[in-house]
């Protein structure tokens, strides 16, 4: 057990950044409204298209849902009239419907000091996308340098019960990594079971790569005190029924696409009773008394890749590193290996 521990910490990751489920479960709890509904929006990676997608899909709702844009809500925003518009929308936000949680992008384009992206990538990542991606941060520091105070003061995890209409609380733990780290990879869908080898196979995940226990998370959110955990930093999406009421959701990046030829974002919305929503379902599981869905972000591509293509040229480390992406989604990931079903 120490070794699965020390393996999956390590020893880059930030002070600021350790958590443990006792920091969750000591957290305030946001108690919603008794039928509200719950969006949780993880890497929107500066894509205003997808933050206008956003708004008006929860504006459209009958009740007034909670928004909280869960980390690396900035990214690709290196225009700086984009990236004050998404800091105004969301940090500057003061409707008590929309709240942020940090990511390693917002903790380390706010430090001055700070040469990295923060992702604390496993070894299994590219080198050279690190590199690009401690590139890409540097470059936002000027953009946030006058916001550094609020973008270093948001919280890191935060706590959200829903009321079922049978007065059922359900609770929900955000984070934007793991309950380790905030850019914690052990929570990641390569590394949870039941293992997909395929997808190790993809991602050239070495054999040893340690396993992260189903028992594992069940702790860790029995500890935290939630029944859903909502996370997003590793970035590609997935849900799983981890049985006894408990589901952990990751919702991949809401800015960016995530499924093999879809160019659409993903968010996470989470409700207690069998009311319809707007927005296009893309899969949904049934669990601990919610529903917990995948919500296509089906923003208008053409403008945010004119925004995109216009502030990041040829050769440019956003562009080398997430163009693929952007334009076709993952290549080797498809919906039904995200909603997992054990
Ligand atoms: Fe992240």
């Amino acid at each position: 057990m120490h070794r699965f521990i020390a393996r999956h910490l390590s020893t880059s990751c930030p002070i600021g950044y350790r958590v443990t489920p006792a920091h969750l479960s000591a957290s305030p709890l946001l108690d919603l409204k008794e039928g509200s509904s719950l969006y949780v929006v993880g890497g929107l990676y500066g894509n205003l298209q997808a933050l206008r997608f956003i708004e008006d899909l929860t504006a459209s709702h009958s009740d007034s849902p909670t928004v909280i844009y869960n980390g690396d809500f900035h990214f690709f925003d290196k225009n700086r009239a984009v990236f004050d518009e998404v800091q105004r929308k969301i940090v500057g936000n003061e409707s008590a419907f929309v709240l942020a949680t940090a990511g390693n992008v917002e903790k380390e384009i706010a430090s001055k000091d700070s040469v990295s992206c923060g992702c604390d990538y496993p070894e299994y990542t590219d080198p050279n996308v690190t590199k690009r991606s401690d590139a890409i941060v540097g470059l936002l520091k000027v953009n946030a340098e006058p916001h550094a105070a609020d973008l270093d003061s948001l919280p890191i995890l935060r706590r959200v019960a829903l009321t079922a209409l049978d007065s059922t609380k359900i609770k929900v733990g955000i984070i934007h990594g793991s309950l380790s780290s905030l850019s914690g990879w052990e929570y990641a869908v390569e590394n949870v079971e039941p293992i997909d080898s395929k997808l190790r196979s993809d991602l050239n995940i070495s054999p040893d790569y340690p396993i992260t226990p189903v028992s594992k998370i069940v702790e860790d959110m029995e500890e935290a005190d939630v029944d859903v955990l909502c996370c997003t930093h590793t970035c590609l999406p997935f849900v799983q029924d981890l049985g006894g009421g408990k589901v952990i959701v990751n919702n991949g990046s809401a800015g960016m696409g995530n499924f093999k030829g879809d160019r659409s974002g993903l968010i996470t919305r989470i409700l207690t009773g069998d009311e319809e929503a707007g927005g296009e379902v893309v899969y949904e599981i049934e669990a601990g008394g919610c529903r917990v869905q995948a919500i296509k972000v089906d923003f208008d591509f053409e403008a945010f890749w004119e925004e995109f293509s216009r502030e990041w040229r040829e050769g440019s480390p956003a562009r080398e590193s997430y163009e693929s992406r952007i334009s076709r989604g993952v290549g080797f990931w498809t919906t039904d290996r995200a909603a997992r079903r054990i």
